[in-house]
């Protein structure tokens, strides 16, 4: 009878205590707009079936030696693992990929998950691709599909999205997928346009892209069928495989108090008070849509610059303000797509939120050991980490006033349960108990 009763009161007090967490949750929710994600509507099967195809299809690379997925591998988190890319000429051997003859690429493969989702405007790490749907304009590193009235408005009428935009741009990089010039006819082109029109002529001189454009877009001819097509394939293909909706988050959002646990509703509320994630990680995808400046270590060879610095929004703007301003990434599916930040610097959520804890100070403690093992493996030699003084105070004086005033506050069994909420609560189809 005691045992009974003493069960029943603790049933009742760690209930009381789950309401108050949800209490204080809903009021951050409400405040921030932190909604489910919704699973993505109007899947068409042909269409999406050309664009899984054309995701995997090395021919439309220059040289026929790499496609999307070599560095967007559904299976390793929509990533390839690796701190920064390896483009074309680079292998996979198991499910390492070795830089072998290729490239090194300036940043990290991004994650591709909810990016047909209406928040996601801008793409890449810098949102150099930009789509403003209520005006249907375009602003991208291609003058012709950009303003009121594009050139290519027959390229641009079939995009629809920031996401079909961006999967115009990595065939016409010489580094991820269109060959050193001299190798073949689409690193021969004289520009992206050209690049465009050579890699649509390869596919439909195959019967198997003939038919696949054909019943994707029945209504349209042949001769009419150009690159917009085939990136609004892609981009429907994306935006159906990798969809993340059903993590215990957005079921808790939805309704079901259960979806999360304890530790996890901790972690979520140290995510909206002390640790002041969401004052940027905000909105349904809890990022997506703003740029801010971290203080990230620097480590690869750099974007355009010949210190191998990365300047990020700035080298689209030019604006100062800009400098090592990066978009804020969202984080559906965080668990999986190690390692983390715009020059893959950490390898572990772990020393993501250290990072945040120490504030600015977070450069002068880096730590490259870990990222030593990797270069070594999968470069074949020791990539470049920024320790220079001057670069790195400039950088921490562009951060953020939240960074650089140290008002993140994090205590560490509040890490412990922030930690357990990115790597367990965010992550599509995982159950709490
Ligand atoms: C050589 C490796 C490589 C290949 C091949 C590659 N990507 Fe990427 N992808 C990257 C890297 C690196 C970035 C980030 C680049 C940047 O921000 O400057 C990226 C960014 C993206 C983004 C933007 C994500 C976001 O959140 O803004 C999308 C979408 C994407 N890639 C899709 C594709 C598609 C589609 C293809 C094939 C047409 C492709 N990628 C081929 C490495 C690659
Ligand atoms: C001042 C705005 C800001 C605040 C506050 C902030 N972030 Fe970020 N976050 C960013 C930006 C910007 C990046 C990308 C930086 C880069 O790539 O250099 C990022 C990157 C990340 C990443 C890596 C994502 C990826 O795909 O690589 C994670 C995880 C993350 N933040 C979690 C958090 C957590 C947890 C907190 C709270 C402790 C937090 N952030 C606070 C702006 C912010």
């Amino acid at each position: 009878m005691k045992v009974i009763l003493i069960l029943t009161l603790s049933l009742v007090a760690s209930f009381g205590h789950a309401d108050q967490l949800d209490i204080k949750l809903k009021r951050y929710t409400e405040r921030f707009f932190l909604k489910a994600v919704e699973k993505p509507t109007g899947k068409k099967v042909e269409l999406y079936k050309l664009g899984k195809e054309l995701f995997n299809e090395k021919e439309i690379s220059g040289n026929r030696n790499i496609s999307c997925a070599d560095c967007h591998m559904p299976e390793l988190g929509s990533g390839d693992k690796l701190p920064v890319g390896i483009g074309e000429g680079g292998k996979w051997q198991g499910k390492e990929r070795l830089i072998s003859k290729g490239q090194v690429i300036p940043r990290n493969s991004q994650p591709l998950y909810n990016l047909g989702h209406e928040e996601i405007t801008h793409m890449f790490w810098d949102g150099r691709v930009h789509y403003r749907k209520d005006w249907d304009v375009y602003t991208t590193p291609v003058e012709a599909l950009n303003g009121d009235y594009p050139e290519r408005w027959d390229i641009t009428e079939n995009l629809g999205s920031a996401l079909a935009a961006q999967a115009l741009f990595p065939i016409t990089s010489h580094e991820e997928m269109r060959g050193k010039k001299g190798s073949n006819d689409i690193a021969n082109a004289p520009n992206e346009e050209a690049v465009w029109k050579i890699v649509m002529r390869r596919l439909l001189a195959m019967p198997k892209y003939r038919k696949l454009f054909k019943e994707a877009y029945s209504a349209t001819p042949k001769n009419e069928l150009n690159i917009g097509h085939f990136a609004q394939a892609i981009a429907h293909f994306e935006t159906h495989e990798f969809a993340a909706y059903n993590t215990p988050w957005d079921n808790y959002l939805r309704g079901d108090k259960s979806a999360l646990n304890q530790k996890a509703k901790r972690g979520a509320l140290v995510f909206m008070e002390s640790g002041s994630c969401v004052a940027c990680h905000v909105g349904t995808l809890l990022g997506g849509r703003g740029f801010a400046a971290v203080a990230t270590p620097q480590i690869g060879p750099g974007k355009n610059d010949p210190r191998k610095n990365d300047e990020g929004r700035f080298l689209v703007t030019g604006r100062e303000y800009d400098r090592y301003r990066f978009r804020i990434p969202p984080l559906r599916n965080i668990a999986l797509t190690a390692p983390y930040f715009h020059s893959g610097a950490y390898g572990s959520l772990e020393e993501v939120v250290e990072h945040y804890r120490a504030g600015i100070k977070a450069l002068d403690h880096y730590d490259s050991s870990w990222v030593i093992n990797s270069f070594k493996k999968n470069f074949d030699k020791i990539l470049f980490v920024e320790t220079n003084p001057y670069m790195l105070f400039k950088k921490k004086d562009a951060a953020h006033p939240i960074f650089k005033n140290g008002e993140i506050q994090i205590s560490n069994s509040q890490k412990s349960d922030l930690v357990y909420f990115l790597k367990h609560a965010l992550t599509d189809g995982e159950q709490l108990k």
